[in-house]
């Protein structure tokens, strides 16, 4: 495997081969994080981030401090020169002039890929839009690995917002290339998965009963209906609590499902979950340090131990 140099846009820009590489290469990390504690001295990672971000922004910056390198960059656009009217190419020309790598999240579909074709340095999509957010997806499978030892044979439930959530687009997307794996959709009519996510689905069922599909699920990916995408508050308003996951709807599923979410969550799953063995989002943001760090390697070409 070698990633040195590339950029990472979208889901299928990785190879299974890759993605594989990149979960063994986190797996080392987390038995032994010590002997990678500064294998990027001296190199800069650079976080453009015209959208909010706890997680995703925060982990990153943690990966690349993890690894003994630096991090800087901003949070919001109106911190930036983008509030005087600088183009997404421009930014990113002057930001690969100060850093080696970079990672983006922006509002627009589309944006990282603009950014990428500027850049000099290896660039990251933190999330575009409602389109892609391929290190959450990366996130998600390493979970799901570490627990179940592979990633195949399993039904995956996607509740929620399976329109704008670009974590859901993103996940089906990367999981469907591997054999025997089944989905579940979830959603109120609304909300369903757009037409070029669907297409690259092999065996799926829609539904929209939570309660009726529960029982047969291997994982449920949970999600919040992304306020932020939506045209008109009513809306908004109407769907946000379509589905709400609890202690006493989890007595129908499999004792051994893994309720995931990329969180952040609003309303979807209540605090009574949070203690079940089942709830696995909380490890889930963790993995994602880890995945993160694999991938900064990686595309730095320190990704060869
Ligand atoms: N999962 C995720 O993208 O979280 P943040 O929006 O907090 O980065």
């Amino acid at each position: 495997m070698n990633l040195q140099g590339r950029h990472l846009i979208a889901p299928l820009d990785l190879s299974v081969a890759e993605m594989e590489g990149l979960f063994a290469l986190a797996e080392r990390i987390i038995s032994a994080p010590e002997d990678f504690s500064d294998v990027c001295k001296g190199k800069l990672l650079a976080t453009l981030f015209y959208e909010p971000s706890t997680r995703t922004r925060l982990s990153f910056e943690a990966a690349m401090l993890r690894l003994g390198g630096r991090a800087f960059g901003f949070s919001e656009p109106s911190s930036s020169s983008a509030a005087k009217g600088e183009s997404i190419a421009d930014t990113i020309r002057t930001i690969a002039c100060y850093a080696d790598i970079a990672v983006m999240r922006h509002p627009k579909e589309g944006a990282a890929l603009v950014a990428a074709q500027s850049s000099s340095v290896p660039l990251i999509n933190a999330g575009d839009g409602g389109h892609f957010h391929p290190t959450q997806t990366l996130t998600d499978l390493l979970t799901i690995r570490l627990e179940r030892g592979k990633l195949g044979d399993i039904t995956v439930g996607l509740c929620g917002d399976l329109k704008f959530g670009r974590t859901v687009h993103s996940l089906i997307c990367a999981f469907a290339r591997y054999s025997g794996v089944k989905f579940v959709l979830i959603s109120p009519d609304e909300l369903r998965v757009p037409e070029y996510v669907r297409a690259e689905m092999n065996d799926f069922a829609e539904v929209r009963d939570l309660n009726e599909a529960l029982p047969d699920l291997d994982v449920l990916y949970m999600t919040r209906v992304q306020r932020e995408r939506f045209f008109n508050e009513e809306d908004y308003i109407r769907l946000k609590d379509s589905y709400i996951l609890n202690a006493a709807k989890l007595r129908n599923a499999k004792p051994d499902l893994m309720v995931l979410h990329p969180l952040p969550r609003v309303n979807e799953i209540a605090t009574d979950v949070d203690d079940d063995p089942r709830a696995f989002y909380f490890r889930q943001m963790k993995n994602g340090m880890y995945v993160r760090m694999a991938l900064i390697m990686s595309l730095l070409g320190k990704g060869q131990f």
